[in-house]
């Protein structure tokens, strides 16, 4: 009997090493090596052995890393070291002063650094004993944290025990938990769905997601953690000589190191990093506040020492804040090119992001609503990389008496036509098309834009006035321009004048997909006009074409076509468009992707599914020939599929053909057709 036990005890114990192993290739190397499938087909094994043999569950089993009981409250635990904090530097001056005082404090005229991005998230410590993971603390006030054991272990990132045969008799790893951008987004997003309160910014899902006193939620939550430092440690084999070895250690022991950790010597070096990572920080997957400087050789750290809560040895160079506090002075509306009214906060200014801003969306009507902003109240703004500065939330402790709700307005704020907001839609559009100024300035500077007809120069300034004194009214306008009207335009010198003419002259060579972009039809952005311009060839085909033609094309779906035949239906837009050919705007034209022309094709109109393995042809290759003869390939069937094509092992397709009366090919049934 013992003997079958130990064997079992082996096998469970292999099992978990390599399940362990496996979240180590994932989490932290994020370089995984077997599918989803195996690895949840591994922790079945081990939930079922265990299942029956529970007396040989172990504490840093995977398993038990979800399933712990609620908690009624946290006990608090004594950090034995206490958990510091940095000291700031806010410019490179500080960070001057800061290298000079360790200069002079070790009497040395370079000295070595470790860097380290800044994480903005929360600091815990762990403490293994004989290699087991036994509790796990936030850093509270840096005396006394809480003990957040059972939460911790949900991170799938942080190992429950120690490889290796001789783990340390003590080790305590010290560094943060965060959630990732990714995982952030994607929580807000449940949230809304679930009607539930979104979170205003990663740091603050990671803190909610780990003061949960079930840790079933904190499992759902996926959090991240990067080690950093070491706090108690009873072990022979850590590294005494430099801060940078004993990450390289904590990383031999399985614990995250953030790929952008470095070794650096001198003030210019970090002046240096602080500028790459700050280039980098909106592409990096978590958060961060800044960096981290801090001395390498460890004897030389202890030289050092501390100056009341935060040691000598070490600065955090924070980048410029990202939220700002400020007042919201009043709501305007802007009117965008597709007539989408937008609420924009004026703000008193504020320095944010590292730019002052004086306006932020409010994106629409329920947002506005969700968040309860009124005009008067004191708003957290946020400005992230090149993003528009946005309104997150208010300060209701200092909402004044007299703060007034606002109401979208039920007409357009530029040229009084009624707004309508249709019901699938968030936003309140103006119904004045082009004989809105707004949309029409806006629809000029699109047609203007980069990826569009790239008319340099043409600015929002320049439009303004363009649209304003009534010289331009579409964007066929621009090339009837001559150097009189443009010359009386404020501010408009000869020579910016003719640059401009050159400008809009240079534009008429263009291509037929950055043409059709240019024309700003809703739903048609640069990717699906490429697209029609690569399969129709030639404007006239796309001005012709009928819904169910468009329809034909990879990636048109009905309510694109219908966008499309609706810009076309409308006599001013084609008549703007010869205007622009009149003019002598030009793109080659070609006979489109499939040969024939799409009103002769045989399966014009007609939908086809593929189902199961056809004997000579791939479905790929099936689908090429279908959509070549004008036929459209779709994946599912409906009422409206007109064939569907089967081959062996098909499955519930088939049978759907069958109850909804599908015509039924096989491969020599479709060729036959196809002839
Ligand atoms: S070292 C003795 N390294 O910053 C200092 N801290 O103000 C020990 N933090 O509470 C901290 N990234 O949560 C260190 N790479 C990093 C860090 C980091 C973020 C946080 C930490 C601490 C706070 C200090």
């Amino acid at each position: 009997m013992n003997e079958h036990i130990d064997k079992i005890k082996l096998q469970l114990e292999a099992l978990r090493a390599d399940i362990e192993l496996h979240n180590y290739r994932y989490y932290v190397l994020d370089n995984p090596t077997i599918l989803d499938a195996e690895f949840d087909q591994l922790f079945r094994e081990l939930q079922r052995i265990e299942q029956n043999y529970p007396q040989l569950i172990t504490a840093d089993s995977p398993t038990q890393r979800v399933g712990a009981a609620p908690l009624k409250a946290f006990t608090q635990i004594t950090h034995r070291i206490a958990m510091l904090s940095l000291n700031n530097a806010f410019d490179d001056a500080e960070v001057e002063a800061f290298n000079r005082r360790i200069c002079e404090g070790l009497s040395i005229d370079c000295v070595e650094y470790a860097v380290e991005p800044k994480f903005d998230g929360l600091a815990i410590s762990l403490c293994y004993e004989g290699g087991m993971l036994k509790t796990g603390a936030t850093r509270g006030d840096g005396n006394i944290g809480e003990d957040i054991t059972v939460n911790l272990k949900t991170i799938k990132s942080i190992p429950l025990s120690l490889p290796g045969k001789q783990p340390p008799t003590l080790l305590e790893v010290r560094g943060e938990v965060l959630m990732l951008k990714a995982d952030f987004l994607a929580l807000n997003q449940r949230q809304l769905t679930k009607g539930e309160k979104e979170f205003a910014n990663p740091r603050n899902a990671a803190a909610g997601s780990l003061r949960q006193l079930d840790p079933a939620i904190t499992a759902h939550r996926r959090l991240t953690f990067f080690a950093y430092g070491v706090g108690r440690n009873e072990d022979s084999q850590m590294p005494k000589d430099k801060h940078s070895d004993v990450m390289n250690y904590l990383a031999s022991l399985h614990f995250p190191i953030a790929k952008e950790c470095q070794v650096v010597t001198g003030l210019q070096a970090l002046l240096t990093y602080y500028r790459t990572i700050g280039a980098k920080r909106d592409q990096l997957p978590y958060a961060i506040d800044g960096v981290v400087y801090k001395v390498n050789s460890l004897s030389q750290q202890e030289q050092l020492g501390f100056v009341s809560r935060a040691p000598r040895f070490a600065i955090a160079h924070k980048f410029p804040a990202q939220e700002a506090i400020t007042q919201l002075l009043d709501i305007d509306v802007q009117v965008g090119r597709t007539g989408a009214l937008t609420p924009v906060a004026r703000l008193k200014p504020v320095f944010v992001g590292g730019v002052t801003v004086t306006n932020a969306t409010l994106h629409n009507a329920d947002e506005i609503e969700r968040k309860d902003v009124r005009i008067g109240d004191t708003v957290i703004v946020r400005r992230a990389g090149d993003v528009i500065p946005e309104v997150v939330s208010v300060v209701l402790d200092k909402r004044p008496f007299d703060a007034r709700v606002f109401t979208i307005p039920d007409h357009c704020p530029v040229c009084g036509a009624k707004a309508v907001r249709l019901p699938e839609e968030a936003v309140s559009r103006c119904t004045g098309g082009l004989f809105c100024p707004a949309q029409r300035k806006q629809a000029i500077l699109h047609f203007a834009s980069r990826r569009a007809l790239d008319i340099e120069g043409l600015g929002d300034k320049l439009v303004d006035q363009m649209v304003d004194n009534a010289i331009v009214h579409t964007p066929a306008d621009l090339y009837k321009l001559g150097i009189t009207a443009l010359a009386n335009l404020e501010r408009m010198a000869d020579k910016s004048a003719n640059n401009i003419l050159q400008a809009i002259e240079k534009s008429k060579h263009t291509t037929l997909a950055r043409f059709i972009y240019a024309l700003g039809i809703r739903n048609v952005g640069e990717a699906t006009a490429k697209e029609l311009a690569t399969h129709l060839g030639k404007l006239d085909r796309l001005i012709e074409a009928n819904s169910e033609r468009l329809q034909q094309i990879p990636d048109i779906g009905p309510v694109v076509a219908q966008s499309l035949v609706d810009f076309f239906a409308e006599a001013h837009n084609r008549e703007v468009i010869e205007q622009l050919r009149a003019c002598g705007v030009h793109w080659e034209e070609h006979e489109g992707k499939s040969v024939l022309m799409l009103e002769a094709a045989p399966f014009s109109g007609k939908t086809f599914v593929l189902t199961g393995t056809l004997p000579t042809m791939s479905r790929e290759e099936a689908k090429e020939k279908i959509e070549a003869l004008g036929g459209k390939v779709s994946g599912s069937v409906s009422k409206k599929t007109d064939y569907v094509v089967v081959g062996t092992d098909s499955g519930s397709k088939y049978d759907k053909a069958v109850s909804l009366g599908v015509r039924i090919l096989d491969e020599e049934g479709l060729l036959t057709l196809m002839q």
